[in-house]
Formats: C-alpha cells, structure tokens, sequence
C-alpha cells in the first residue's frame, strides 16, 4: 500500500483575478487529505485519477481510499489536495512541481479552467505568490477564522459564469486588475507583519468580488458580516464564491479562537 498527504487551501487574496494573469496570495492550512492506493485487478475509477496515476509511472489496477478533514466544495481546496495526495501515492518522493503538475489533471476534470494556484499551494505548503504559473515563497504568518456559508457550490460554473460575463462587462477586467494590486500589496502587508493592512485588503477584495465580479451571495455577505461583527480585521469570501467559506483575519491565536466561537468557524494558522 502506497499513502500520499496533503493539504487543504485559502486564497487570501486574488482568486479569480489569477485565472487572467494577475498574480495570488494563497495559504495551505492544517486540514489534509490522506488517499492510500493498492494494487488491484480493474482500475474502476475516474478518468483523472487513471490519468494521473499512468503519468506517475503506475502500471495496472489499483484501488484506492480517501479520508478527508477539508470539507468538500467550499473553496479550501479539497480537489486539488486530492489531486496532490494521488501524486504522493502513485509516485512516493515525487517533487513538489511533479506533484502540483499531476493534480492538474483532477482540476481540469473538476473546475474546467484551473490557474493552478490550488493545486500549487496544496503541493508548496506555507503561502505562496503565484504568478502565470511561477511560485515564489512568501513569509509571514497569521491566524483566521475559516467560516463556511452553508452553500456548497461548484467552482466550474462560477468561473466559467465569470467568463462568460467578462465578455460584455467591462467593469469585470477593471476589478480583476484591482484584485491582482491587491494580492501584490497583501503579500508585503504578511511579510511585513501590517495585519491592519492585510486586513483592509481583505474588505476591499471582498467588495470588488462582490460589486465587480459579482461572485458573492447573500449566506457569504452573511458569514463575512458575522466575522466583521465578531472582530475580525477584515473578512472576505475565499476560493470561487457563490457559496462556499469566507475568512477572517485575527490578531493572532487566541483572537481566531474567539471569532471561531462567537461565529461557529474554525481558526487556522497560516504561514511559518
Ligand atoms: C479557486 O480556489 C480559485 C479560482 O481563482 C480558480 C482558479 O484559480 O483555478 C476561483
């Protein structure tokens, strides 16, 4: 039996903006996914695992088993963490870009039109800046309180709803560009320990989601409003939107778990 691990994301800044070139702050967290494979006669599963599974160099059937702590679609990455996981299985001691590339073939399958920066974060750990498909480590630390919206929601048709809209609105390409400003500028406020400022791009990202892209919903306005209410720094929706999770940003460790008990989320460390 061959086990693989990895973790769920947040994108702290610049979702859907990386999808058009423009540059993402996102943050593994500490929620995994763990798959063990096991050869077997038939390979009786989705065509994104065989593919995967072919490319790492296995040969034959397998079977495989998931267990899961990322709650499914709510914009924390299950499916890229599923995909890196494989990686790991199929192929013990693959690099951390021969992980990211595999899972590429499950968040084809999955989102339709993948920047790749889940499946980059899952694979990297700590926060990244990802850019047109280059990484770079980012320092830094922080606590939020992860607070989902009730909604599951499916990234494919967000994004690809998106697209679609772009097309004929102008406004959307303006936020987009605004959005990309702020995951550069979010990315110094984290180096530089400016949790006030990383705070403010939080609300402001959140309001170009919202009035621009038009990817929030009245459960996330609910949940990024109670976060606000409870003394988060700043709070915005997180991944595609249209349900899913929204963040809060904390002082630190203590200020996570009040917000995560006065809203029902959970706090997560990000960073080193
Ligand atoms: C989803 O976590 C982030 C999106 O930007 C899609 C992508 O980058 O693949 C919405």
């Amino acid at each position: 039996m061959s086990v693989g691990r990895a973790p769920g994301k947040v994108i702290l800044l610049g979702e859907h903006a990386v999808v058009y070139g423009e540059p993402a702050l996102a943050a593994a967290i500490d929620r995994h996914i763990q798959v063990s494979v096991e050869p077997a006669d038939a390979a009786d599963a989705p065509d994104a695992f065989i593919a995967i599974a072919r490319e790492a160099g296995w040969t034959g059937g397998f079977s495989v088993r998931i267990e899961s702590q990322i709650p499914y679609g709510n914009g924390l990455g299950s499916s890229a963490a599923l995909g890196v996981a494989l990686a790991r299985a199929f192929k013990p001691g693959c690099s951390v870009e021969e992980a990211a590339r595999l899972a590429m073939h499950l968040e084809r399958a999955v989102h339709g039109k993948p920047s790749g920066v889940d499946p980059a974060v899952s694979a990297h750990g700590g926060v990244i800046f990802f850019l047109k498909g280059a990484v770079e480590r980012v320092g830094g630390s922080a606590w939020l309180c992860v607070l989902q919206s009730g909604i599951e929601r499916g990234t494919k048709t967000t994004v690809l709803g998106l697209a679609e809209r772009r097309k004929t609105d102008p406004v959307i390409d303006r936020s987009i560009r605004s959005l990309g400003e702020l995951a550069r500028q979010g990315r110094s406020f984290l180096e530089l320990g400016d949790l006030r400022g990383l705070g403010k791009a939080f609300d402001t990202a959140h309001s170009y989601l919202r009035d621009g892209l038009g990817v929030s919903c009245l459960e996330l306005e609910r949940a990024a409003d109670a976060l606000r209410a409870a003394g988060a720094l700043g709070a915005k929706l997180t991944g595609a939107g249209g349900g899913g999770a929204a963040i809060g940003l904390a002082r630190d460790q203590a200020h996570a778990g009040e917000i995560a008990e006065k809203t029902g989320g959970f706090a997560v460390g990000i960073g080193s």
